[in-house]
C-alpha cells in the first residue's frame, strides 16, 4: 500500500484519547447512567447445582410493595445462548421453549428476575420466590464426568464430551526409541477470576426509534445484540446495543451476564430498566478461566533434539459450553509449545461438569498449556545438563517447519529471535558467538532466601482460528474541501481499557495523512457502525488496522475524484483457515501468530512458601508498534495479572460452590506484590499480514510467565512445582517434601 500520506503517526506515544476523561471521572461507564423513571432489576440465581425446577412461585414476590414485575422462562420466547453454541437457557423453569430449559446445571443458572422501583426491593423480593426443585445427580471432576454412567448435562453430549481433538503425527514408537532421555510430567493449573475494575451492569430501554437498547459493557457489540435478538425473538434492527466506557475485560466480557435480562425487562415493560452486580455477583455469576489437568511425557536425544511428545489434556468447561472447545483447541495446538516435534500424539477434552463454566480469558488456553509445555523442556535441559535456552535454541520452530498439526506457521516466524533477544536483554545469560551462558547470580545473606531465575517462551494466534469466520469493518469520510478538514472513522471494536480506540485513531491519521486531532471516531453502537468482531484474540489492532486502511485507500481515491464527503466502507479478511482433521488434527489452526519469551528473577523464602517475583524480562515480537506506551503497558499489565495467576489467585470451588467471591478472599497482585521491574523488549519483525507489519500481542506476554516462575523456583530450590497457583502452601508443602527449610526440632 502506497507509503505517501505517511506523517508518522506509527509509534508515538500519543496519550490515549480516553484518558482525561478517565481520570477525571467525567467518563460514564454503565453503572454511572440513569433515566429518569429507570426500574431495577435483580437475578434470582439457581439454589441447586443439578436439579429440575419443578414449580416457580413469585406471588409474594410480585405482592412485595414496589415490585413491577417477574419474568420467569415462560417469558423468553428463545430461552437459549451462548457464544458458540447456545447451550443455557436465559431463564430456568417450567414453561421454557427450550428441551432442557428447566434444568439447572450450575450455580450460576438464572431462574428469575425481579424489577421494582428501587434496587433494595428488587433484591428483597428476590429472595421471595419460592423455587421447587427435584435434585438431580451432580458431577464435580471432569475425570469423573468422562466416566460411562457419569451424570449427563446435555443428553447431545454423550460422556459430557464438548471437544475431543487428536494430534497423530509422525511414528511414535520410533519417536520414542530415539530418546535418550524421557521426561514425564502432570500439571495441573486452577480457576482465575478476571477481576476486572468494573463489576457487571447495565441499561435497557426503548429509544427513540422504538430499538430495545442495551447499554453495557462488553466485548463485541454486534454479538450481544445477537445473542438478545435470537432470545426475544425480534429483528435485528428492533435490538441496538451501546457501550460506553468499559472498566476492563479480559474475555470475561464474551459472554453474557445481563443483557439478554436487561433487554427482556425494558422490552416487556418499554421502561427503563437498570442493574448494578455486586463484586460477589461478578465473581459468582461470570464464567472463569479452565482448570485444566496436563498429563505428558517428551522425548529427546542426548544432543538435546526434542524427538516425542506426548500429552492428554482434560479441561473443566463446567455447565456450558461459552468458548470451551475453542479454549481447548488452543490448548491441544499450544501443548507441545512452539517446538519442532517430528511425532506426536495428543488428545483433548473439554468436559461438562456441575462447576460454574469457564470461558475466554487473556491467553485463551494457551497459558494452561504453556505451563505444561515449558515445564517439560525445562525438565528436559536440566535432565540433558543443557542449559534452558540452549535447548530451546535447538528446538525451536522455523520459517518453513512444519508444527505437530503437520503444516508450517504463517510466514513471518520469530521465536527463534525472540528467545535470543530475551536471553540477552536479560542480563542473566552472557550471550556467546554460538552460545549462551548463564551468569551467576548473588544469593541474599539470609540464608531462607534463595534466588533463582527461569526461562520459558510461547506463541500465540491473532483472531479466530480453526475456521471461523474471521472479518473486520471500517468505514472512513473525509471531510473537507481542498484540505481534508475531519476524517469521520466508523469502526465498532471495543476498547476495553487496551487502548484500541487509541490506536484505530492513530492508524487512520496515518492511513489519511492528518494529525490525529483531525480524527473523529464512531464506535461500541450497533446504530452507527458494522462489525469488527471482539476485543479478542489479540486481534483488533491487526484486523480494524486493516480494514482501517483498506477503507482509507478507497476514499483518498474518492477524494481525488472530487467527491465531497469521500466516503467508503471495508471489509478486511484474512486468510482463510480450517478446523483439525478429526483423526490427525491435520489443519492451518491459524493466519497469524505473536511470539514471546521472559526470563524471571524470584525469591523463595524457604519458611513461609512466599515467592517473590523481583524482575521480569519480555521479550515480545508485536510486528510494529502503533503506540509504544500502550503495548508496555499491555506487557505490564499481562506481567501482573499472569503474576497473580501464578502465584496468589485461588478461586476455591466446592461442589460447584464458589467460597471465596470476594476480593479480600480471592487475593490479586497490588503494588506491594508486583515485580520491581518489568523490562520491555519490543521487537518489531513485520507480520507480511499485518498493517505496518503489526501482529497483535496483547495476551502474549502472559502465555510463559507461570512457567518461567516454576522453573525460577526450582532453579532458586532444586524442587518443581507442576501446579497453579503456587501458593505458599503448596511451595511449603514440595519443599518439606525434599527436606528443605524444615524448621528444627
Ligand atoms: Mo480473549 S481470552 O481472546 O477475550
Amino acid at each position: 500500500m502506497s507509503k505517501e500520506h505517511s506523517n508518522n503517526q506509527i509509534g508515538v506515544r500519543l496519550p490515549r484519547i480516553d484518558a482525561t476523561g478517565k481520570v477525571t471521572g467525567e467518563t460514564p461507564y454503565p453503572g454511572d447512567i440513569d433515566i429518569e423513571g429507570q426500574l431495577w432489576l435483580k437475578i434470582r440465581y439457581s439454589d441447586r447445582a443439578h436439579a429440575r425446577v419443578v414449580s416457580i412461585d413469585t406471588s409474594d414476590a410480585e405482592a412485595y410493595p414496589g415490585v413491577v414485575a417477574v419474568f420467569t422462562a415462560k417469558d423468553i420466547p428463545v430461552n437459549e445462548y451462548g457464544l458458540v453454541f447456545k447451550d443455557q437457557p436465559v431463564l430456568c423453569g417450567p414453561g421454557t421453549s427450550k428441551a432442557g430449559g428447566d434444568i439447572v446445571r450450575c450455580l450460576m443458572d438464572n431462574i428469575a428476575v425481579v424489577v421494582a422501583e428501587t434496587e433494595e426491593i428488587a433484591t428483597a423480593a428476590a429472595k421471595l420466590i419460592h423455587v421447587e426443585y427435584e435434585n438431580l445427580p451432580t458431577v464435580f471432576d471432569p475425570e469423573a464426568a468422562l466416566q460411562p454412567g457419569a451424570p449427563l448435562l446435555h443428553p447431545d453430549k454423550p460422556q459430557n464430551i464438548i471437544s475431543h481433538y487428536r494430534i497423530r503425527k509422525g511414528d511414535m514408537a520410533a519417536g520414542w526409541a530415539q530418546a535418550d532421555v524421557i521426561v514425564e510430567g502432570a500439571y495441573s493449573t486452577g480457576y482465575q477470576e478476571h477481576a476486572y475494575l468494573q463489576p457487571e451492569a447495565g441499561l435497557g430501554y426503548i429509544d427513540e426509534e422504538g430499538r430495545v437498547t442495551v447499554v453495557v459493557a462488553g466485548q463485541w457489540v454486534h454479538e450481544d445484540q445477537e445473542q438478545i435478538y435470537h432470545a426475544l425473538d425480534l429483528p435485528p434492527e428492533k435490538v441496538r446495543v451501546i457501550y460506553p466506557a468499559v472498566g476492563g475485560a479480559f474475555g470475561g466480557r464474551e459472554d453474557m451476564s445481563v443483557q439478554i435480562v436487561l433487554a427482556l425487562a425494558a422490552w416487556k415493560l418499554q421502561r427503563p430498566v437498570k442493574t448494578i452486580w455486586s463484586r460477589e455477583e461478578s465473581i459468582l455469576y461470570h464464567h472463569k478461566r479452565h482448570p485444566m489437568r496436563i498429563k505428558t511425557r517428551w522425548g529427546a536425544t542426548r544432543e538435546g533434539k526434542i524427538v516425542a511428545a506426548e500429552a492428554t489434556v482434560i479441561g473443566d468447561a463446567g455447565a456450558y459450553n461459552y468458548t470451551s472447545n475453542k479454549v481447548l483447541g488452543n490448548a491441544n495446538l499450544m501443548v507441545t509449545g512452539p517446538y519442532v516435534i517430528p511425532n506426536a500424539h495428543i488428545d483433548t477434552y473439554a468436559v461438562y461438569t456441575n462447576n460454574t463454566p469457564t470461558g475466554a480469558f487473556r491467553g485463551f488456553g494457551g497459558p494452561q498449556a504453556a505451563f505444561a509445555a515449558e515445564g517439560q523442556v525445562n525438565r528436559l535441559a536440566e535432565a540433558l545438563e543443557m542449559d534452558p535456552v540452549e535447548v530451546r535454541r535447538l528446538n525451536v520452530l522455523d520459517e518453513g517447519s512444519l508444527t505437530t498439526v503437520g503444516t508450517p506457521l504463517p510466514p513471518g516466524v520469530t521465536i527463534r529471535q525472540v528467545v535470543e533477544a530475551c536471553a540477552a536483554e536479560s542480563d542473566y545469560w552472557e550471550p556467546g558467538s554460538d552460545s549462551f551462558q548463564r551468569r551467576s547470580l548473588t544469593q541474599p545473606a539470609d540464608p531462607a532466601r534463595r534466588r533463582g531465575v527461569g526461562f520459558a517462551c510461547g506463541f500465540k494466534n491473532i483472531g479466530y482460528s480453526f475456521g471461523f469466520p474471521e472479518q473486520s469493518w471500517a468505514t472512513i469520510e473525509l471531510h473537507g474541501g481542498a484540505e481534508i478538514e475531519e476524517v469521520i472513522v466508523r469502526a465498532a471494536g471495543a476498547d476495553v481499557g487496551q487502548g484500541a480506540h487509541t490506536a484505530f485513531v492513530q492508524m487512520a491519521a496515518e492511513a489519511t495523512g492528518v494529525s490525529t486531532e483531525k480524527v473523529h471516531l464512531l464506535t461500541q453502537d450497533t446504530s452507527e457502525t458494522k462489525t469488527s468482531g471482539s476485543a479478542s484474540a489479540s486481534r483488533l489492532t491487526f484486523m480494524t488496522g486493516n480494514a482501517i486502511r483498506g477503507a482509507a485507500e478507497k476514499a483518498l481515491q474518492l477524494w481525488q475524484d472530487e467527491e465531497r464527503p469521500a466516503k467508503a466502507t471495508y471489509q478486511y479478511q484474512p486468510p482463510k483457515t480450517t478446523p483439525y482433521d478429526p483423526e490427525t488434527g491435520k489443519s492451518t489452526p491459524n493466519f497469524a501468530y505473536g511470539y514471546v519469551a521472559e526470563a524471571v528473577e524470584v525469591e523463595v523464602d524457604i519458611e513461609t512458601g512466599l515467592v517473590q517475583l523481583v524482575r521480569v524480562v519480555c521479550a515480545n515480537d508485536v510486528g510494529k508498534i502503533i503506540n509504544r506506551t500502550l503495548v508496555e503497558g499491555q506487557v505490564e499489565g499481562a506481567v501482573v495479572q499472569a503474576q497473580g495467576y501464578a502465584l496468589m489467585e485461588n478461586l476455591i470451588s466446592e461442589e460447584g460452590r464458589i467460597l471465596n467471591p470476594f476480593l479480600s478472599t480471592y487475593l490479586i497482585p497490588t503494588v506491594v506484590d508486583i515485580p520491581v521491574e518489568v523490562k520491555s523488549v519490543l521487537l518489531e519483525y513485520p507480520n507480511p499480514i499485518g498493517p505496518w507489519g503489526v501482529r497483535g500481542m496483547a495476551e502474549m506476554p502472559f502465555i510463559p510467565l507461570a512457567g518461567a516462575i516454576a522453573a525460577a523456583i526450582h532453579d532458586a530450590t532444586g524442587v518443581w512445582i507442576d501446579r497453579i497457583p503456587m501458593t505458599p502452601d503448596v511451595i511449603v508443602e514440595a519443599l518439606r517434601q525434599h527436606g528443605i527449610g524444615a524448621i528444627a526440632s
